[in-house]
Formats: C-alpha cells, sequence, structure tokens
C-alpha cells in the first residue's frame, strides 16, 4: 500500500473512539468550521491549509458521535456525496461522502487541495495518473481506516478512484476542499485515459444546523 499523504491517528491527532450511531454532537463540527475558517483566512497557500488543516481534520474524524443520519444514509444504487457546510467565500466546503457495501466512485480529479478523513468502515484509494510516458496507469493505492486523513491536490496527486473497502456494510469518510466542490467543473476518466467533464453536485437540498448552541450558552 501507498502510504504517501497519510497521516495516522497518532501522528495527527488523538486515536480513533467510534461510537456509531451515538447521540449527534454538532459542536464537534461546528469548532471544526469555525477553526477552519480561521486557517484559509490567514492564508490561502495549500502547503499551510493542509498542513494545519490535517490535525483538525483528525480530531473530528477521531470521535463517531456528531454526523446526524440523514447526511450518513447510504443509497442502494451508488455513493452518496452530502454537503455539511461550504465557507461564504467558497474557500472550503466539507462533505460526507457515503458508501454503501461495494460502492466506488468514477476515476476522477478535483482541482484543488482536498483532505479526506475516515469516520466510519474503512476506503480505498487507487491513485491514477499519467506517466513520463504518457501512459495513463494505475499508480498504488492506500486503505484509510477510521481517524485516518489523506491528502489530494494537482500537486500531490489529483487522480483517484475510492472504493469501499467493505462488501456487507456501509462507510463514511468526511471531505474538505478548497472550492465549492460540488460546482466544480472536474473530469471523470475510463481505465484508458480518455477523460471527460463532469459536475457532481450534492445529494442534499438541505444542511444541518450546526449553530444551534441555545443549550450550550
Ligand atoms: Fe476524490
Amino acid at each position: 500500500m501507498d502510504t504517501r499523504g497519510i497521516a495516522s491517528p497518532q501522528e495527527s491527532a488523538r486515536g480513533c473512539s467510534s461510537m456509531a450511531g451515538a447521540t449527534m454532537n454538532s459542536r464537534r463540527l461546528r469548532d471544526f468550521v469555525v477553526s477552519m475558517t480561521s486557517l484559509v483566512r490567514d492564508g490561502s497557500d495549500e502547503r499551510s491549509i493542509l498542513a494545519g488543516g490535517v490535525p483538525l481534520l483528525a480530531a473530528l474524524v477521531a470521535d463517531d458521535d456528531w454526523l446526524p443520519d440523514t447526511y450518513a444514509a447510504a443509497h442502494p444504487d451508488h455513493y452518496q456525496q452530502y454537503l455539511l457546510h461550504c465557507d461564504g467565500a467558497r474557500r472550503f466546503c466539507v462533505v460526507s461522502f457515503v458508501w454503501g457495501p461495494g460502492q466506488t466512485t468514477p476515476i476522477h480529479d478535483h482541482g484543488v487541495w482536498g483532505m479526506i478523513g475516515m469516520l466510519r468502515g474503512g476506503e480505498t484509494g487507487e491513485r491514477w495518473g499519467f506517466d513520463a510516458a504518457g501512459e495513463f496507469g494505475r499508480h498504488g493505492a492506500t486503505r484509510l481506516e477510521p481517524g485516518m486523513v489523506e491528502r489530494v491536490s494537482p500537486r500531490l496527486g489529483d487522480v483517484h478512484r475510492v472504493s469501499n473497502a467493505f462488501e456487507d456494510r456501509v462507510s463514511i469518510s468526511i471531505h474538505v476542499y478548497g472550492a465549492d466542490i460540488g460546482a466544480v467543473e472536474r473530469r471523470i476518466y475510463d481505465e484508458a485515459g480518455t477523460s471527460r467533464p463532469f459536475v457532481s453536485g450534492y445529494a442534499n437540498a438541505e444542511l444541518p444546523n450546526i449553530w444551534g448552541r441555545g443549550t450550550e450558552i
């Protein structure tokens, strides 16, 4: 397995203490959004954003008690992409990716920096791309376990295919991108390297309310 770009829970945050199905704790996502907003406000450099963002995302996915069931629901036929938050200046967004058993993405790119934090289950990420001879192919794979974070970007490697590591259960990862990713024109590739444009959109029409702090004040 290729481990480039992956931070282990031990390296980036406290270890996973998964509690799938526990009471929603929206404070975790709210604190993450507040911290990411400060991070992108203080600088637009990809390296510094990823350096600061990886431990924040690792801390978010270290606990599995905050994602509302609405945004953790699998579709029987294809993976789901639920928008959880979009920065007002579109400097970043937070998305839950939900894979039903055996589901996979097409080979695709992003065009912007991204972080993938594993929340529940597991996923396999295959890196694809063109080599020096212009041949398109697969250049390794990574496996993410809960609490781990992977990075993607045009600088680090931007083309991949992601699959649920399990054939018998749902897996969920939390993605953060340097744009309103659902509105970005990206590309899908076949295994020969032929590509076509796509815009992913989102599965949900409403966002989770992470600002209901009345009972906390
Ligand atoms: Fe991706």
